[in-house]
């Protein structure tokens, strides 16, 4: 495959990211947006505490970089309890998850990040541990084995996925709690870029936090990212203080569009638009027409497109929007009206 172009919607542990543990809001009230989450959230940890219980489980989903792993801190932070964190794919065995279920202590907070990766064997342990707080051992083989039921501590498992849809119903029913994140709307998105610039030590216009705000894609991971670019763009090719236009040059010289928009989103509605006529179009069609990985485009690229209107998903495919052929420029010359199918 191709390599792709580098983004700005990186996946997690990007170089990038090191530097974001400072930038991370520690506390509900610190972070920024996502309010009716927050309020429920609040609600959930009074509620524990009062019992003087440990959280109930919970389960985040939704695009990346808008906070589901913050929001698992946070929660720990808040209830003063420690955070184990894992991954679904780094889950390989059962003997790994016993290993980890054993060393909870009561009221930690287990993090199972891309959570809709567990394997099924290593999902029917966690059955019993998350409802029961047990382990179910098998000792031995064939007809001679024997199960052993071992009691773990009263702990919390807090679940992240980009695609709830992969998680299977018996462990979404697990969670006392669903959250979805949303894309943050432009004054939450104004405020995380405002404090970034304070933290991150660079003057920024009024004007200049809208242009980073408005190109961010509603997604604090992708404000970030484009603050810091545009700060280098700042010291390098000007005094250092980011204007709306310095902000504005630094980011078309990213490739990032007015929307927030970049190279790949770009390839993926010009091959819908241009090569497939508008669709529908499957998939598999299009990741392979860009050399790209379906996954990639399912949980980064279309559900901005989606959300913008640009791009419907029917049972045949994937179709362009008028909106889509609007911003892209599609038009057909003589009536200079959007070239729809
Ligand atoms: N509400 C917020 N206010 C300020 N910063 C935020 C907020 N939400 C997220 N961030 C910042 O955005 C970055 C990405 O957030 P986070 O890692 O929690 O996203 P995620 O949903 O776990 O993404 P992924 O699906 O890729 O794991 C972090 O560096 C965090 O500091
Ligand atoms: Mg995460």
């Amino acid at each position: 495959m191709v390599e792709s172009p580098e983004r700005i919607i990186q996946p997690e542990n990007h170089p990038d990211d090191r530097n974001d543990m400072a930038l991370r809001p520690h506390s509900l009230d610190e972070m920024i947006g996502q309010t009716q989450i927050k309020e429920n959230l609040r609600i959930l940890i009074a509620a524990a505490r009062r019992r003087t219980e440990p959280l109930d489980h919970v389960l985040f989903y939704g695009p990346p970089g808008l906070g589901k792993t913050t929001l698992a801190h946070i929660l720990a932070n808040e209830m003063s309890v420690n955070i184990k964190i894992t991954a679904g794919p780094a889950v390989e065995r059962a003997g790994d998850l016993a290993a980890i279920l054993t060393n909870l202590h009561a009221g930690d907070i287990l993090f199972i990040d891309e959570i809709h990766r567990l394997g099924r064997a290593i999902e029917e342990i966690l059955y019993p541990a998350m409802e029961d707080y047990a382990l179910d051992i098998i000792i031995g083989k064939g007809p001679s084995a024997k199960s052993l039921r071992m009691r773990l501590p009263h702990f919390t498992v807090i679940g992240a996925t980009t695609r709830l849809a992969l998680v299977s119903s018996p462990l979404r029913a697990r969670f006392g709690a669903v959250y979805r994140l949303d894309y943050y709307d432009l004054p939450a998105m104004r405020e995380i870029v405002e404090r970034a610039a304070v933290k991150l030590n660079v003057t920024v216009d009024e004007d200049g936090v809208e242009e980073v705000a408005r190109r961010a894609r509603g997604t604090p991971r992708v404000a970030l990212r484009l603050l810091r670019r545009v700060r280098d763009f700042a010291q390098v090719k000007a005094d250092g203080h980011v204007s709306r236009i310095v902000a504005g040059e630094a980011l078309n010289l990213m490739n990032v569009d007015l929307l927030g928009l970049d190279e790949v989103d770009r390839r993926v509605m010009m091959t819908i638009i241009e090569k497939y006529n508008g669709g529908p179009v499957g998939l598999n069609t299009i990741a392979a027409s860009i050399s790209e990985e379906p996954d990639t485009i399912m949980d980064v690229v279309e559900p901005y497109l989606l959300q913008l209107g640009f791009l419907d998903r029917t049972p045949q495919g994937r179709v362009a929007t008028r909106a889509a052929y609007e911003h892209f420029g599609v038009f057909f010359p003589e009536t200079n009206q959007p070239r729809l199918i």
